[in-house]
């Protein structure tokens, strides 16, 4: 990508909550990106309609998932963005079922090399609030993208987590965080 070209972030809000604190976390980093000129979409992960993986390995080879909903155009988005937002609450010391299953469905394309160029050359910024006031609950939900993305061959570039968020809106007390969400949004476009 010339250095002139707008950057594209895609934003995937995993909490069902709308305007509660993930959502707030994730409009802050892509403010970030847009001040520093990027061009951005968010998508709420409720809006649509992405079904659990059926473990049936039909997708293997050949990069066809069975399943006929939305994570297709997901897909696409995906493909045609250079940095991704991926928003969730902590429940139960790991990510939102929404958003794990958005994750399992990355299954179809982790199979070969050829649909593996989707995580090539991709940065990743996660927004993780949660009630405790302990950032160390969010490990796991890190723990798992940091393996996730290693594995496929992204890039994790910022985790933006924000302890003390129980009820909605919290997070807009949290200077640090977001102060961090906006940076973060920032510094994956430059
Ligand atoms: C089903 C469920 C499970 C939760 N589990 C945890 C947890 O394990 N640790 C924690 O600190 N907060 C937990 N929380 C609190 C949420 O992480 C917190 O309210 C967060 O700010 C919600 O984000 P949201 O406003 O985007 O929905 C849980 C909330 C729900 C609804």
């Amino acid at each position: 990508m010339k250095s002139s070209d707008h950057k594209r972030v895609l934003a995937i809000m995993g909490s069902p909550r709308r305007s509660g604190n993930t959502d707030i976390l994730v409009d802050e980093i892509l403010k970030g990106a847009e001040e520093a000129g990027a061009q951005t979409e968010k998508v709420v992960l409720g809006d649509l309609d992405v079904g659990p993986c059926r473990a049936c390995y039909a997708c293997r080879p050949g990069g066809v998932c069975v399943l006929s909903d939305d994570m297709q155009g997901l897909l696409e988005k995906m493909k045609a963005s250079d940095v991704w937002v991926f928003g969730t609450p902590v429940y139960w010391w790991g990510p939102s079922a929404q958003l794990k299953a958005f994750v399992d469905r990355w299954f179809s394309q982790a199979g070969d090399e050829e649909h593996m160029q989707l995580f090539r050359n991709r940065r990743v910024i996660l927004a993780v609030p949660m009630g405790d006031a302990d950032p160390k609950t969010g490990r796991h939900v890190i723990g798992m993208f940091k393996d996730s993305l290693d594995y496929v061959g992204a890039e994790l570039f910022a985790s933006v987590l924000a302890p003390g968020a129980y009820d909605k809106g919290d997070v807009r007390s949290n200077g640090d965080a977001m102060k961090q969400a906006r940076e973060a949004g920032a510094e994956a476009v430059a």
